[in-house]
């Protein structure tokens, strides 16, 4: 719970109006809320609520009178810091005033007040103070005066209960609907932050085929409300994908939740997505919304699916099949509007098959396949998205973007990444920070297993048979290896091999590669 409080909203409450209301017109009693330091909020200008008692709103209007109403204010909320439920208390002009605190958590906001009244008990006292402060501060007609304060209204013993219960519901209402204005607010601020994290993101990269082929897929499914299952091994950029998808979809401006299956066990993971209520076990002790309710009209992100327990699964089938589900210990089925993406780096179909993830769900989580290429499918994304991760890092670092040296870009070009995308990318912020000043970073700062890497392909030479074969052989496998690299740019791969551009056509034709280039 958040620790300011809206007071201006609570003007604009319709309970709160008509307990105000009814407070006003019945006893000619306004009721005013204070913050902590007694300053009264909620009305405009720190003013009262419009006061329906003749006197006080005379008192109010003149200047010395309103300063005399702000004191009681004031002074009426420091009396209430500490009393448990409702205080009464006397204002400067000689009014009752009933006082409840308004606590969030332990802590005091301040209080709702009721005043401009006199106390059965102690009326005749009361009437003859207020006529007294009146002579006092407004000695012009006395007479008319007089006749307001016998007019007064004296509330008895059970009028004054009755009043306590009617400030009692405000202060209630107002928790209520500080603790709502509050879910709210933490649900725009994540939301926020969601976004800021998008910008971060930046976009996919990578130019290859696979690519290619995958952002089309992604194009034709953001607009729907299709579930779709993304699999792909480790940090391929699954959750990339899938944030993509929320993100370029009609429902962006609401929330993408993320939850992990596999971190929760099966009683922790069901009350993680659909809640729970007060009760329900050891440790809830106040109703929980579950992440299906907070993705309403949003995205909910099922990442790592396949690690979820066969019971798990039924419970999710029921909720993709039929919309509804059931909070933990409640007997009230819910209903949300929320589109499912999930996400695994498991073979599901075999899983299946060893009836270790349920056919039905699979089919259901099926319904779109995305399946991300592992980055040794697309090896000439490599460049670029080393390009774009030295440009991050610059981001980051302020300075000026760093570049690879040639061996250096060789053993980077010629690893196996199996921790794809997301190795790749540690691998270069490690470099930036280990390569400190210098804008040239060598390969002397690679990780070992890079570093010492051999170029897997040119592992296996020849050192049998004719010389000349071997050659051959070799020559026909760099320029095979160069072409895919360069995506068949000949003049680079000419310049790099330090032949002409007419000399590697002739090889190209020679060893009949052009036509794999398709
Ligand atoms: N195509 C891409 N372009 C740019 N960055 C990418 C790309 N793919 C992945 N990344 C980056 O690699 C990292 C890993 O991506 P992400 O977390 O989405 O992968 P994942 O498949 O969900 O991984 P895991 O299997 O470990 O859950 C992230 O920092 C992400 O930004
Ligand atoms: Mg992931």
């Amino acid at each position: 719970m958040t620790k300011s409080v809206r007071w201006e909203e609570f003007d604009k409450i319709l309970v709160i109006q008509r307990l105000r209301d009814l407070v006003s017109r019945w006893w000619n009693i306004q009721i005013n809320f204070t913050d902590e330091k007694g300053l009264i909020r909620g009305v405009p200008e720190g003013k009262f609520f419009n006061p329906t008692n003749m006197i006080c709103k005379m008192i109010t209007q003149d200047d010395r009178g309103f300063t005399g109403c702000r004191g009681t204010a004031q002074q009426t909320t420091v009396e209430t810091m500490n009393s448990k439920s409702a205080k009464i208390s006397r204002c400067h002009a000689g009014f009752s005033a009933l006082s409840v605190p308004i606590r969030i958590g332990n802590k005091y906001m301040g209080c709702v007040f009721a005043d401009g009244f006199v106390h059965e008990s102690t009326a005749a006292a009361q009437r003859e103070a207020i006529a007294a402060y009146l002579r006092v501060n407004f000695p012009d007609s006395v007479a008319e005066h007089q006749k307001h304060v016998d007019s007064l209204t004296v509330l008895s013993k059970k009028e004054l209960q009755y009043l306590t219960e009617l400030v009692n519901l405000v202060v209630a209402e107002i928790l209520l609907v500080q603790r709502d204005l509050s879910t709210e607010k933490q649900k725009v601020e994540r939301l926020h932050k969601e976004l800021e994290q998008r910008y971060n993101f930046d976009r996919m990269v990578g130019r290859s085929a696979p690519m290619q082929d995958l952002y089309q897929v992604l194009e034709r499914v953001c607009e729907s409300d299709a579930t779709i299952l993304i699999q792909g091994e480790n940090g391929t950029g699954k959750e990339l994908i899938a944030r993509a998808i929320h993100y370029n979809s009609a429902r962006q401006n609401n929330s993408f939740v993320v939850v992990n299956c596999g971190a929760f066990n099966d009683n922790l993971l069901e009350s993680e997505l659909f809640g729970h209520v007060k009760g329900s076990f050891t440790g809830a002790v106040k109703d929980r919304k579950g992440l299906f309710e907070e993705a309403d009209q949003g995205t909910l992100f099922l990442d790592e699916i396949g690690d979820t327990s066969v019971a798990m699964q039924v419970k999710m089938l029921r909720v993709l099949q039929e919309g509804t589900y059931t909070p933990v210990g409640s007997t009230q089925q819910q209903r949300g509007n929320v589109r499912i993406l999930a996400a695994t780096n498991k073979d599901l179909a075999t899983m299946v098959r060893k009836n270790e993830f349920r056919e039905d769900l699979y089919y259901r989580l099926n319904v779109i396949n995305v399946t991300v290429p592992a980055l040794r499918e697309r090896r000439e994304d490599i460049t670029l998205l080393i390009d774009h991760f030295l440009q991050h890092n610059a981001g980051k670092t302020k300075e000026a973007v760093k570049i690879i040296a040639k061996d250096c870009m060789e053993k980077l070009l010629n690893h196996d990444w199996p921790g794809n995308v997301r190795e790749l990318e540690n691998e270069i912020e490690r470099l930036c920070v280990l390569s400190g000043r210098d804008n040239e970073i060598a390969a002397a700062f690679l990780s070992p297993r890079i570093k010492d890497t051999l170029p897997d392909k040119f592992s296996d030479y020849r050192v049998h048979g004719k010389l000349k074969d071997a050659l051959e052989e070799l020559e026909r496998r760099m320029i095979e290896d160069g072409l895919e690299r360069t995506r068949w740019n000949k003049s680079r791969l000419a310049r790099e091999l330090g032949i002409s551009r007419a000399g590697l056509i002739m090889k190209v034709d020679k060893y009949g590669l052009e036509k794999r280039s398709g």
